[in-house]
């Protein structure tokens, strides 16, 4: 079934391809939509993975923009990955990387080697203090001496000026780590701790931004809290204080797909399993701060299909418009077998009264179209 945009309803659950502007398929898995001013414009800004090749070649961050989260137009790559270092010397990368050391340059390509790097779930903040927009990715990939697709397990921090590019790399790091040679750190074990798999950023509203990160092997969701430009943690990972600079919160929990929001005073948490590209059942959680505690509060999802999130792993929750409860659960529908063609399933979150939250199984919505009697506060 394809389903025209311009119908200006959201596919919800149902299987239909999204295309931008140009009718080609929209390529923004692992997403985050955004609203930033750029020169006096506000617009949707829409970064994700592009799997335009499938897993690899891996083709780096894709961004596109929106007035109205219906029709989005193509902005393009707006972090590219290297086919060889000679691309050092193409005018593009001359520009991003031209002062850097070969050392350095050596260390940039094992990330952007686009034959052997992975980079999943961009997030990106824009920091008013320094006027630059950051990206953070899950850094991942086989690296000389390693085969293994997640075993680097790193953050990658970009910048530029501009939300659509091009970005520099600034690098790729291991963040906060429980400091317990004896703990129990997963399949990381202590050698790798600090590790870094699915992730996403948290902006409060007094422009403190959070890091929330799978580490431990998966085991355990790390909040850490980022530094005033955004681009590092707050306290470096050697000095910082568990409790205070970052938390270790669902334990031993298994959690991915982290998507954090804030509603009415309250922090919510939608995360998902581990279950590498099959969907499994969505959890969530509410807080009184974003580095927790956290109360779980169980699978939001309520209608057939729940026990796999409708087909869906979280990615991002978008305030559209908080006052009203506004508020669309943004989830990728992997395709394993055919990771290029991966679906995107946008939901309204419906509030109860009690702050409780639900996802129902919805097609082809928008928001004064709701088919049932689903309760919207605001
Ligand atoms: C699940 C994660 O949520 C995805 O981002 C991706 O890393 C897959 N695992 C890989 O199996």
């Amino acid at each position: 079934m394809k389903i025209n945009l311009k119908d200006e309803t959201f596919h919800g659950t149902a299987d239909a391809p999204w295309y931008d502007t140009q009718g080609k398929p929209i390529q923004a898995h692992g997403g985050q939509v955004q609203r930033f001013t750029v020169d006096g414009r506000e617009k949707w800004y829409w970064i994700g993975e592009d799997k335009t090749y499938g897993y690899r070649p891996c083709g780096g961050i894709h961004m596109y923009s929106s007035d109205d989260l219906f029709h989005w137009k193509d902005e393009g790559i707006i972090l590219r990955t290297m086919q060889s270092t000679d691309e050092f010397e193409d005018a593009y990368f001359q520009t991003l990387y031209g002062t850097c050391s070969s050392e350095e340059k050596e260390k940039i390509f094992v990330d952007l080697d686009q034959n052997n790097c992975v980079i999943e779930r961009p997030k990106m903040l824009y920091n008013e203090k320094t006027g630059k927009y950051v990206i953070w990715f899950h850094a991942d990939g086989r690296f000389p001496g390693c085969r293994g697709d997640y075993d680097k397990a790193k953050a990658g921090v970009a910048v530029c000026d501009s939300p659509t590019g091009a970005f520099r790399l600034l690098g790729t790091y291991k963040l906060n780590y429980h400091d317990d040679p004896n703990g129990d750190y997963g399949f990381d074990g202590w050698e790798n701790r600090g590790s870094v798999r699915d992730m996403n950023l948290f902006l409060d509203t007094d422009q403190t931004a959070y890091i929330i990160y799978s580490s431990e092997g998966n085991r355990t969701t790390f909040i850490s809290r980022l530094d005033d430009t955004y681009t590092a943690l707050a306290v470096p990972k050697e000095k910082a204080e568990e409790g205070v600079d970052f938390t270790r919160n669902f334990i031993g929990g298994f959690r991915e797909a982290h998507a954090m929001f804030l509603y009415r005073n309250k922090y919510y948490m939608i995360n998902s399993g581990c279950t590498a590209w099959s969907p499994n059942p969505a959890g969530y959680a509410v807080a009184d701060h974003p580095m927790g505690p956290w109360k779980d509060l169980g699978n939001p999802c309520v209608d057939e299909g729940k026990e796999t999130t409708y087909d869906s792993q979280s990615t991002c929750v978008i305030p559209v418009d908080a006052g009203r409860g506004r508020y669309i659960y943004m989830g990728d529908r992997w395709r394993e077998d055919d990771l290029g063609n991966s679906g995107y399933i946008w939901l309204p979150i419906l509030f109860s009264p009690d702050g409780t939250i639900m996802l129902k199984k919805r097609e082809n919505w928008n928001f004064t179209r709701f088919p049932d009697n689903a309760t919207i506060i605001g």
